[in-house]
């Protein structure tokens, strides 16, 4: 349906006479707002209403500043929600929006990120992980080894683009308030609304049957959303549509922090580790914390008897930074699996041996053993296939038809995060066919596709008798769709759910026989660490000339547990390989300083890889079984394929020309 366009976004449910809203943005970064005069946009035909700071419906402060709209004249970064048109048409409210004459007391601003900012060490990271940990001593062990490197790597600002741009639509009456939203979790965002408007939690129905794609940044609620509700309550009923434009998005929806880490590795002659650490240093809003856990994935990969990890953050006047896929994992491996390349080379091992060397008998951080763990598996597959020994070791030593020709590695990891409390119902109707009811949302993952093949094995029947019903908070609630756990919360809540129901009425159930089923918590979580693996292979070109770059090959081989559906799958890595791509190649923000926003806002100018700019990628994975992790034996496959890829081309890069490139995007003056 999708495919077709038969299915319908957010925006595009049909509702009566909506009213239209356009949003008006700080055009300062800090300061307050003295005066809002509307008179100019209210007499703009068709105007319904001009919310302001002073007049807008009042919310429940004190929970999330984000989220706290119109509550107050502070403006606290330049592009904050401050006042918003609703009208007949959009272009009503568009045309009224432009003449909202807004007067300011401006105050000076900060949004220098540089390691010269103030920093502070937040108390714990995202989403509960300690800030910093240290085990042995890795200024001894570094000052000792007798091989060493010791660099800092830095990532850019990313801006989370899905196809489908962030639209809300809402309406109250009197059973209280819907929303249709591409949200990423509909009982997660109910509970937000609940918080912030002080409604009862069923008097708030959330709707979000098809999503084009979210990435994280549909993954929290966002300010947008909670304008829309607002506006809703001005229209006596009639419903209120907002579509953000990618240039809103810019400044509403989050992203990704940039990220200076300075990563220290030690070892012996042979490139045995004795010591790891990534001091991380990233910013922040000054209105809402958001730690980005981006030393995290150093704690499990590699095995090194000394160990530290640290996060510091410099808090600015700037949009709240947010999930974007991978939160942590994806900067947080592109500077280690840089300095692994580095300290291969130091040793004059091959980057894999090296990796392999290295690897831990049990999870370095918790002493636990793995519940599975085939990195090295991925790495000798990929090896295999990428065509990885006839690789010439010496760094610049390939030119073919005007370009540097190089290759270069990097592994991948994802945690399995697991959440208990989801709930499914099964249900027979009396056609004979099951229903499957649980409140997910398929964010263009394939889910609903998943959850359908889950639910019909459990329930020992064909894949065509199971109807599949996600999306929306009159069903049992769900978890996100996020941190790649979609697949192990909703489905272990199936399994439950279709296994009991199977057990309380036997093979031949009565129609309208109902069973719901809520997931407990997975029994294995205190005794094994999970995670999935993955290695990353990347070819690159580099021009003698004029320093293009291009990737006319990447390769990836995972261990993510149990493949369920091996086209979706296949879809999710490449997906995300390709991400990795833009952010090694191409995506970048251009942050000025003096007026405190993205200069480059929008897709003609943040530019994220286009057709032209991918070439071959390819998905394999490793038949892992791991009966721990879940019923299925699934481990997450949305987040793991933009991990290591930017790591991997630069480390092809590097292979190519001799540049050691360490701050993103590989741009061309690197080379020249
Ligand atoms: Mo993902 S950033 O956990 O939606």
């Amino acid at each position: 349906m999708k495919v077709t366009g038969c299915a319908p976004y957010a925006y595009e449910n049909p509702v009566q006479q909506p009213g239209y809203l356009h949003p008006v943005q700080a055009t300062i970064a800090r300061g307050c707002v003295t005066d809002i005069d509307a008179r100019a946009a209210t007499a703009i035909d068709g105007v319904i209403t001009v919310l302001t700071p002073f007049n807008a419906p009042r919310l429940e402060t004190g929970h999330d500043a984000e989220l706290e709209i119109l509550q107050s004249d502070r403006v606290s970064f330049r592009g904050q929600l401050i006042s918003a048109v609703v009208a007949d048409t959009p272009e009503a409210a568009s045309q009224a929006a432009d003449l909202v004459r807004v007067s300011y007391e401006r105050e000076a601003h900060d949004v220098t990120f540089s390691t010269e900012h103030e920093l502070y060490k937040p108390e714990v990271v995202n989403p509960t992980y300690e800030t910093d940990t240290e085990t042995g001593d890795i200024d001894a062990a570094f000052a000792a080894a007798p091989r060493t490197v010791d660099a800092t790597y830095t990532t850019a600002m990313y801006y989370n683009n899905p196809m489908e741009p962030h639209a809300t639509v809402a309406w109250w009456d009197n059973d209280g308030l819907t929303v249709y939203d591409p949200t990423q979790g509909v009982h997660a965002m109910r509970q937000v609304l609940r918080s912030v408007l002080g409604l009862e939690e069923q008097r708030i129905r959330v709707i979000a049957r098809y999503v084009g794609g979210g990435f994280g940044s549909k993954g929290t609620a966002h300010a947008h959303i909670i304008l829309t509700v607002l506006a809703a309550k001005r229209t006596a009923g009639r419903p209120v549509k907002l579509a953000l434009t990618r240039q809103q998005m810019f400044t509403l929806v989050g992203y990704r922090t940039p990220t200076m880490q300075q990563v220290r590795l030690c070892a012996d002659q042979d490139g045995r580790l004795l010591g790891i650490s990534n001091d991380v240093v990233e910013l922040t809003s000054r209105i809402k914390e958001f730690a980005e856990q981006t030393g995290v994935p150093t704690r499990n990969m590699y095995a090194a008897p000394n160990r530290r990890t640290t996060h510091r953050l410099a808090a600015l006047d700037l949009p709240v930074p947010s999930w974007m896929r991978a939160p942590g994992e994806c900067p947080g491996m592109f500077a280690p699996e840089v300095a692994m390349d580095e300290l291969a080379e130091a040793c004059g091992v091959d980057p894999i041996e090296l990796r392999v060397r290295n690897e831990p008998e049990v999870d370095p951080e918790t002493g636990l053993p793995f519940s599975t763990r085939n990195l090295v598996g991925c790495l000798r597959e990929g090896a295999r296939r990428f065509g990885w020994d006839n690789r010439v070791a010496t760094p610049g030593s390939t030119m073919k038809n005007g370009w540097w020709v190089g290759t270069g590695v990097a592994s991948s990891t994802y945690p399995v995060h697991f959440q208990a409390g989801s709930t499914a119902r099964v249900r027979i109707l009396d056609t004979g066919r099951y229903e499957v009811s649980i409140g997910a949302v398929d964010i263009g993952t394939g889910a609903w596709t998943v959850l359908t093949q889950i639910a019909a094995d459990a329930l020992g029947v064909a894949l065509e008798d199971v109807d599949v019903r996600i999306g929306d908070t009159d069903l049992p609630t769900a978890s996100v769709a996020g941190g790649s756990s979609g697949t192990t919360n909703w489905g272990t809540a199936v399994v439950e759910a279709a296994r009991s129901f199977r057990k309380k009425y036997g093979p031949d159930p009565d129609p309208q026989d109902e069973l719901t089923a809520e997931s407990s918590v997975n029994p294995f979580v205190d005794q094994f660490a999970m995670h999935a693996f993955g290695a990353q292979f990347a070819e690159v070109h580099v021009n003698i000339d004029t320093g293009e770059v291009r990737v006319p090959r990447l390769l990836g081989v995972f261990a993510a547990g149990r493949i369920v559906n091996p086209r979706t799958a296949r879809s999710q890595f490449i997906g995300g390989m390709t991400m990795g791509l833009s952010m090694a190649l191409h995506e970048q923000s251009i942050l000025d300083d003096r007026f405190g926003f993205t200069v480059n806002h929008d897709l003609a100018e943040y530019h994220v890889s286009g057709y032209a700019d991918v070439g071959s990628v390819e998905a394999y994975w490793l038949d892992e079984h791991d009966p721990y992790v879940n019923p299925m034996g699934t481990k997450g496959i949305g987040e793991i394929g933009i991990v290591g890829t930017a790591a991997a081309i630069a480390n092809a890069a590097h292979h190519a020309t001799g540049v050691r490139v360490r701050d993103l995007p590989i741009t061309v003056d690197k080379f020249l």
